[in-house]
């Protein structure tokens, strides 16, 4: 867009996440968001040098300035960069708190990815952070970027389905990559569950439009059962097994070659513990009652197994007088409105939907560029908290053989 300054962007953490998603989409909408990464920040070295490649080679692809990115493994020194007016935060959940208190304090804008922290201390840190700072940052959350979720929040507010009671997601992914990384303990990313029910539980929360008040879960771990025979990784293993890690890389990367994950020893910042190594305390499967104060009822079914298939991820909602349910891998909606009377398919696809999460990361760079001219964000540090509530509520109540947890508990 003509006429519009350019923003420096630092990013601490630049791992997939923050150079492979948010700034190859900022590459991407550069024509409109003038987003400009100059600063880069990470524990890893080598990492730094992968994540400058990969960046320089995305910038290329889509005709974005490539400027010169700063490399530092000190957070402090990317917040203090006067060529930094934007800091994105996308470190592992775990080392979410200490950067995103650090860049609020410093009065830049900030965005955090979600879940917001591994555990309520952390996360009600980030909470009060937000307050001292006086403005909110913008969070992850994908779906609330994503063109087919808006519609469909669009829709329910204009009525067409009567008044909303009942709401349902369901999410089968076949998602191994949970036990093959840090997100494989709960004190590195809160669980599976946090990692991507935090997600659902921000959409429950969004689309109920009301707090959530009381929650029963089962769940387990039933796939990804600890072996004590197991390797320790998938590259000494030559198992035929259907859960290999694929290769955790930046995709300039040449293939083949160990990169930065290949060369990490920890389990905690190893790409490819195998799934079977003890360790893990992660559920692979939850299903979940809830009860909302406005009398809405939800469920939450989800597995980090199964195969993949267009219906991997849906939600749907049921009011007075009509039904809706989203289709995330399709982008479609199927409408039934006017007590069945009318039907039809709505496709959302926007020209963006095949880049990555169906087009939500070039849409939450837009908005974020809004956000950094002054506007509300989408979704805020208050939301990452009471999703994180709800995920511990759940993690409890599989913990007590499912009994009903209140969210009115003073320890959520
Ligand atoms: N919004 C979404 O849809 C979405 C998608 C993927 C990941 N995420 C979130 O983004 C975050 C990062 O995930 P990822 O997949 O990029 O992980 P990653 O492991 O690929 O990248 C994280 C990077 O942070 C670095 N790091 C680790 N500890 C650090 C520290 N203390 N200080 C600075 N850097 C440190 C690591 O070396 C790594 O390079 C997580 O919170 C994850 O849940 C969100």
């Amino acid at each position: 867009m003509q006429g519009r300054n350019t923003v420096g962007v630092g990013i601490i953490g630049s791992g997939l996440r923050g150079v492979s998603c948010l700034a190859a989409a900022m590459a991407a909408t550069w024509e409109e968001t003038r987003f400009e990464v100059r600063c880069l920040m990470d524990r890893n070295e080598e990492r730094l040098q992968e994540a400058q490649r990969h960046l320089k080679s995305v910038c290329a692809k889509h005709g974005a300035p490539q400027p010169d990115v700063r490399l530092t493994t000190d957070a402090q020194s990317l917040i203090d960069d006067p060529r930094v007016q934007m800091i994105l935060v996308t470190t592992p959940t775990y080392a979410h708190r200490e950067p995103a208190e650090a860049a609020l304090a410093s009065g830049k804008k900030v965005y955090l990815d979600k879940p917001i922290a591994a555990d309520l201390e952390d996360a009600a840190a980030i909470v009060d952070a937000e307050k001292r700072a006086g403005h909110p940052l913008i969070m992850g959350f994908t779906r609330r970027y994503e063109e087919p979720w808006r519609r469909a929040f669009h829709l329910l507010e204009t009525g067409v389905i009567g008044d909303l009671h009942m709401l349902q997601l369901r999410a089968v992914i076949f998602y191994h990559v949970y036990f093959h990384n840090w997100f494989r303990r709960r004190e590195w990313s809160g669980g599976a569950l946090n990692d991507k029910s935090a997600h659902h539980c921000d959409v429950l929360n969004w689309f109920a439009q009301s707090a959530c008040r009381r929650v029963a879960a089962f769940g387990g771990q039933r796939v990804y059962k600890p072996d004590p025979n197991a390797p320790v990784r998938c590259a000494e293993c030559d198992r035929d097994c259907p859960y290999r890690a694929n290769p955790r890389t930046f995709d300039s990367h040449p293939k083949g070659q160990p990169d930065s994950w290949g060369h990490e020893t920890e389990e905690l910042y190893r790409g490819d513990n195998c799934v079977y190594l003890p360790g893990s305390d992660s559920l692979d499967h939850v299903t979940a009652i809830l009860e909302y104060e406005n009398g809405v009822k939800a469920s939450l079914f989800w597995s980090v197994f199964g195969p993949p298939a267009p219906d991997e991820e849906t939600l749907e909602l049921v009011g007075s007088k009509g039904r809706l349910i989203l289709y995330r891998r399709t982008g479609t909606l199927d409408l039934v409105t006017d007590y069945g009377k009318r039907k039809e398919t709505i496709d959302c696809r926007t020209e963006d939907f095949q880049t990555s999460h169906f087009g939500a990361d070039r849409s939450l760079i837009r908005d974020m560029r809004r956000f950094y001219e002054g506007g509300e964000p989408p979704v805020r540090a208050t939301d990452g908290y009471e999703s994180l509530r709800m995920v511990r509520a759940m993690q409890e109540s599989v913990a007590n053989d499912g009994a009903l947890v209140s969210l009115a508990d003073s320890h959520l």
